[in-house]
């Protein structure tokens, strides 16, 4: 377990007065991250790239989805996004200012394959070889996630995740790509967030925040009915699991591989063995689809039993590939999914409301609950206990204006990382083997469905004139990063 180093404690200043003397100008020590800890940011290709239709690339769920009217805020489309395909040099400079030691990216698979299978697309792969390059030029380690939502548009023409052939031809995508980067690159993302893309994107989601209904709808839009949903979370799977396989075959030896999945949280109301017990419970359940699967290899008892006849169809192979094994879990956490009490009922455990008063952030989904970053790497390491585990997304949007000084001062955003980063040090402190976190984002960009209203960024863009600033968590962030602390 690390043990926090103490800090020197601060003097008084010579010329200080008698009566300033009980002042305290900064903590006498700052909760530090084990050494080695991963600074990252994070991004993904359809967000930020634009040079939608460029040097080969073909068409993604997002290209169709995006231009089909009446989906997105404000007709927004990721066509020009923030220009990062031309841009990428400036951006990377902008992160090594403020101090990333890794940079989570996604690559477009429709770059590399654009009709998902077939013959590669050279200009494609050159694109994520100079970025890759650029990079470790600049001292950061590039961590790329090979399917961040932005499916082949010729493969969804032949039934998309819905068709089991999608999930073999990920797996060679996959095998490729780290055949082709793997002597630079050392980590690969599988798929980032399974359980919004499977269900937001092939039935659409509600949730209620401070009694307000939320809808959320992802590409490729779809209405999908029970059986064929859990056919696709099955497919899901299946595709990490084979792009595991494929990665290992075709890598250099030394490169690691984990999923990104957006962990559903139970957190317990309160710290004690039967609260706990019961949100492990939970957790497990929330996560059966996903997670579980994947590191346990099978599906459990519990979620088969509520699927009934609409559960997935599936072999023992299959589920054997799944659980390949990994070397990390990534996962992205930004809410607890609810709060859990222990209960007498048949589950062992029952939700606990949320106040209608429960503080949020400006995201209309987003309740702000830091203590879900203990939590979900603490369940997550006494639920699986896998080797290692990276947060591979935590951050939140801000209404971020520039004031006349020509600063953002998104000090709400700062409030966030100080509190989320908190409660992560204390899960490291006390020795879950989190190995790094990646702010998202590191640029503000088209945020899907949301359009590029809803800034995550910590540096801000001007999306008329592509203008790049850092903000005040921008500074934050560097300061941490160069403490290795919460600052
Ligand atoms: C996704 C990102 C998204 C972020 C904020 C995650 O669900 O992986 O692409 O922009 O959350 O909504």
């Amino acid at each position: 377990m690390p043990i926090n180093p103490v800090l020197p404690r601060n003097t008084l200043d010579a010329n200080t007065s008698q009566q300033d003397d009980n002042s305290i100008t900064s903590a006498p020590s700052l909760p530090k991250f084990p050494d080695g800890f991963c600074w990252g940011l994070a991004t993904a290709s359809y967000q930020i790239e634009g040079s939608a239709n460029v040097e080969g690339k073909g068409k993604s769920i997002w290209d169709t989805y995006s231009h089909t009217p009446g989906k997105m805020k404000n007709n927004d489309t990721g066509d020009v996004a923030i220009d990062h395909y031309r841009r990428y040099k400036e951006d990377i400079q902008i992160m090594k200012e403020m101090g990333a030691t890794g940079y989570r990216f996604s690559i477009a698979w429709s770059r590399i394959f654009p009709n998902g299978t077939g013959v590669a697309n050279p200009k494609g792969l050159d694109f994520y070889n100079r970025l890759v390059d650029e990079l470790l030029k600049a001292g950061i380690q590039p961590f790329a996630t090979l399917y961040h939502w932005d499916l082949p548009q010729a493969l969804q023409d032949k039934g998309g995740w819905q068709a089991r052939e999608t999930s073999q031809y990920f797996a060679e995508y996959a095998g490729y790509m780290a055949e082709q980067l793997s002597d630079r690159v050392k980590h690969f993302f599988t798929l980032n967030e399974f359980q919004n893309f499977v269900d937001m994107g092939h039935r659409g989601i509600e949730m209620v925040v401070q009694g307000k209904p939320v809808q959320i709808e992802l590409a490729p839009g779809l209405k999908l009915d029970n059986q064929a949903l859990n056919q696709v979370a099955h497919h899901a799977v299946l595709a990490h699991g084979l792009s595991v396989q494929a990665i290992r075959a075709m890598g250099k030896k030394d490169t690691k591989v984990g999923p990104a999945e957006v962990m559903f949280c139970g957190v317990p109301v309160m710290d004690t063995p039967e609260h706990v017990k019961a949100a492990e419970t939970a957790t497990r359940h929330l996560n059966a689809r996903f997670l579980d699967v994947m590191l346990t290899g099978k599906y459990s008892d519990s979620y088969l039993k509520e699927a009934g006849k609409d559960a997935p169809k599936f072999t023992e192979d299959e589920l054997q590939a799944i659980a390949s094994p990994i070397d990390f879990v990534g996962i992205n956490v930004y809410i607890p999914k609810m709060y859990v009490m222990a209960s007498e009922n048949e589950s062992g455990y029952s939700e606990v409301p949320m106040s209608i008063s429960h503080p949020k952030m400006s995201s209309p989904w987003h309740t702000f609950s830091p203590e879900v970053l203990y939590w979900a790497p603490r369940l997550t390491h006494s639920i699986w206990n896998p080797k290692a585990i990276y947060i591979t997304e935590n951050g939140c949007a801000a209404n971020d204006e520039l004031s006349t000084d020509g600063n953002i001062y998104d000090t709400d955003r700062v409030m966030y990382l100080r509190n989320a980063m908190g409660q992560l040090q204390r899960a490291t402190a006390e020795g879950v083997p989190v190995k790094g976190n990646f702010v998202w984002s590191a640029f503000d960009n088209l945020e899907w469905t949301g359009g590029f209203g809803t800034r995550f960024g910590l540096v801000h863009v001007d999306f008329e004139t592509q203008k790049r600033t850092p903000k005040l968590s921008a500074k934050w962030f560097k300061e941490a990063a160069q403490h290795n602390a919460v600052v």
